[in-house]
């Protein structure tokens, strides 16, 4: 038998709802900001939507969801989009502009709205700041800060394994690198330092990934973590790059 849904309350008006996958080993996490156009960040699998919407009904009458948040387009980001765009009436899907014009603007059954880079959407008491994140992970990959919460919803950076708790504060920084790179590998480098400049300068007190626990208490060692993981990158392809000047005198 799976597990259903599980329901946490991990900041003021936010929510992790979340199942278990057991062919990735984790969980697949779903947002939810309460308040006034209650936003969801992230739908989950389509073949676990009927637990994911039973653990939105905990918390809110689902089908008065305003907005649902496009991290990416994959199946865990926004699988089951569309079940919740036909059962959710007034439900708007908020994506990049990539995002929307290679993929949701035809594959969402309702029409989504484009997000510009550094845009805030306002959903009452939180403004929601949308950063573009391109290459790591996915190419059309974003992350948002909740400007009042300081909770950085990171999609796939910063993930672990594991059933896990809804929020830890010990240092996971090791084993969330090395889940990183089973998954995706190593991304490009100037692309992951651009990601995470972006979000240190954002001072959230929280980083809440798509799998695995919200991570809290001291986050500089995830930050370190993976600029490493962009050196190791950088060193890896320096090696196999010829240099400059047997380039030259290979064009000579
Ligand atoms: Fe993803
Ligand atoms: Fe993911």
């Amino acid at each position: 038998m799976r597990d259903r849904a599980f329901v946490s309350e991990i900041a003021a008006d936010t929510y992790r709802i979340t199942t278990y996958h057991e062919p990735w080993r984790s969980t697949v996490n779903q947002y939810l900001i309460l308040g006034e156009e209650p936003l969801l960040i992230s739908t989950g699998l389509r073949e676990r939507f009927e637990d994911t919407w039973a653990g939105l009904a905990q918390l809110l009458d689902p089908t008065t969801l305003r907005y649902v948040v496009v991290p990416h387009y994959e199946a865990d980001e926004c699988g089951a989009l569309n079940e919740l765009l036909l059962r959710a009436p007034n439900a708007t899907p908020l994506a990049s502009m990539r995002t929307v014009v290679t993929s949701l603007a035809d594959a969402a059954v309702r029409s989504p709205r484009g997000l510009g880079d550094g845009e805030v959407v306002d959903v009452g008491a939180h403004g929601l700041r949308m950063l573009e994140a391109p290459y790591v992970h996915a190419w059309d990959g974003i992350v948002i800060v909740d400007e009042r919460t300081q909770v950085a919803f990171t999609a796939d950076l910063f993930i672990q394994p594991g059933r896990g708790e809804a929020l830890v504060r010990d240092d996971r920084s090791a084993l969330s690198v090395q889940l990183y790179k089973t998954f995706y590998g190593a991304p490009p480098d100037a692309y992951l330092h651009r990601a995470l400049d972006r979000i240190e300068v954002a001072h959230p007190t929280m980083l809440a990934p798509g799998h695995g626990a919200a991570l809290a208490g001291n986050l500089a060692p995830y930050y370190r973590a993976y600029r490493a993981l962009a050196g190791e990158q950088r060193a890896a392809r320096e090696a196999t790059t010829p240099s400059s000047s047997l380039r030259k005198s290979a064009g000579s």
